[in-house]
């Protein structure tokens, strides 16, 4: 069996686990996570609902930003693997009218970042606003402590990548970055299964130690890659933000569509039924918030808002 050079070759950080992670699946982790096709507003990956969920708020702190009279934006996507995110906002932050754009985004994988590019260079009539580079989550958030961003994002599995006595001083630097809007997404220690890097069905097993946050992975390619893993508590997030600024938001995303939506891509087909989804999209916002659901999303969405006084 194949194993990646940096986890055989003892002296791996979780960094360089996750960047190689990351690395050796490239373009698969972006149909994974963006859906067949990849484009910007498709939203058809098997985590849609909670795409369009994080979507929403985007769109309405934009929205938000330009009625209050802004043309000038800056948003930062930490881990923004495949760039998909921030490739969006620029798309509808120039629909929108604002007249000035930087939006950065880094991730640890150098794969992450060439997709990105490349996305950014083939989009029709380019995206030069965004630039994207390589390097570590810190490192990457410091550079904007000094102009910190209306709006950065740190979606999906970033956070629960990190070593556990990492995540204060991540948060503080994420709070950092932020003038405006923070919004952060991380997996649930009650979500179903997952490998992160790729759909489940691309494994041929895989085991998660939640003792010592390691996620072993065997794929199908014969590629055997390990990497840490933290699953959060809804409680757990809120409370490494819950100092530096106000928590509008926590919310599990995705309670139902994921372990229940018919289709045939990673559910058991169903007969296609619209009373049946017209009852989960029914369902979500019901029990979104509840304390006996909202580990059992998902993920688990913050939105913290920066310079807002009264916690
Ligand atoms: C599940 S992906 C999410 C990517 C992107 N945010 C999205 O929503 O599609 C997790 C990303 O976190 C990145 N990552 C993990 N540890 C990191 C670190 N220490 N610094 C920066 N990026 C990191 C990985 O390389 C990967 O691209």
């Amino acid at each position: 069996m194949a194993t990646l050079a940096r986890t055989e070759n003892a002296a791996s950080s979780p960094e360089s686990e996750a960047a190689d992670a990351y690395d050796a699946v490239g373009e698969r982790y972006r149909t994974y996570a963006d859906g067949d096709g990849c484009k910007p507003f498709d939203f058809s990956s098997r985590y849609s609902f909670a795409d369009r969920e994080i979507w929403q708020r985007i769109d309405a702190a934009l929205i938000g930003l330009r009625t209050s009279g802004r043309t000038l934006l800056k948003v930062v996507d930490a881990g923004c693997g495949p760039g998909t995110w921030l490739l969006r906002v620029v798309l509808r932050a120039r629909a929108l009218g604002f007249q000035s754009i930087e939006a950065q985004g880094f991730d640890i994988s150098s794969a992450m970042i060439d997709l990105a590019r490349e996305e950014a260079r083939t989009t029709t009539g380019g995206i030069p606003e965004a630039s994207f580079i390589v390097c570590d989550i810190e490192q990457g958030l410091a550079a904007h402590r000094d102009v910190a961003a209306d709006l950065v994002l740190c979606l999906y599995g970033v956070l629960n990548h990190l070593p556990v006595q990492r995540h204060n001083a991540v948060a503080t630097e994420l709070a950092r970055a932020t003038a405006g809007s923070l919004l952060v997404t991380a997996r649930s220690v009650g979500s179903l299964p997952s490998i992160f890097v790729a759909g489940v069905e691309d494994a041929l097993d895989f085991q998660h130690d939640h003792q010592r946050d390691r996620l072993c992975v065997h794929l199908k390619d014969g590629r055997h890659i390990e990497f840490g893993t933290h699953l959060f508590s809804a409680s757990e997030l809120k409370s490494l933000f819950a100092d530096e600024g106000q928590v509008a938001e926590l919310i599990g995303l995705d309670l139902f569509h994921g372990r229940f939506a018919p289709d045939t891509r990673w559910n058991p087909p169903m007969i296609a039924d619209q009373d049946f989804n017209d009852a989960l999209v029914r369902l979500e916002p019901l029990w979104a918030c509840d304390a006996r659901f909202i580990d059992r999303a998902a993920h688990v969405l913050l939105h913290l808002k920066r310079g807002v006084r009264g916690l």
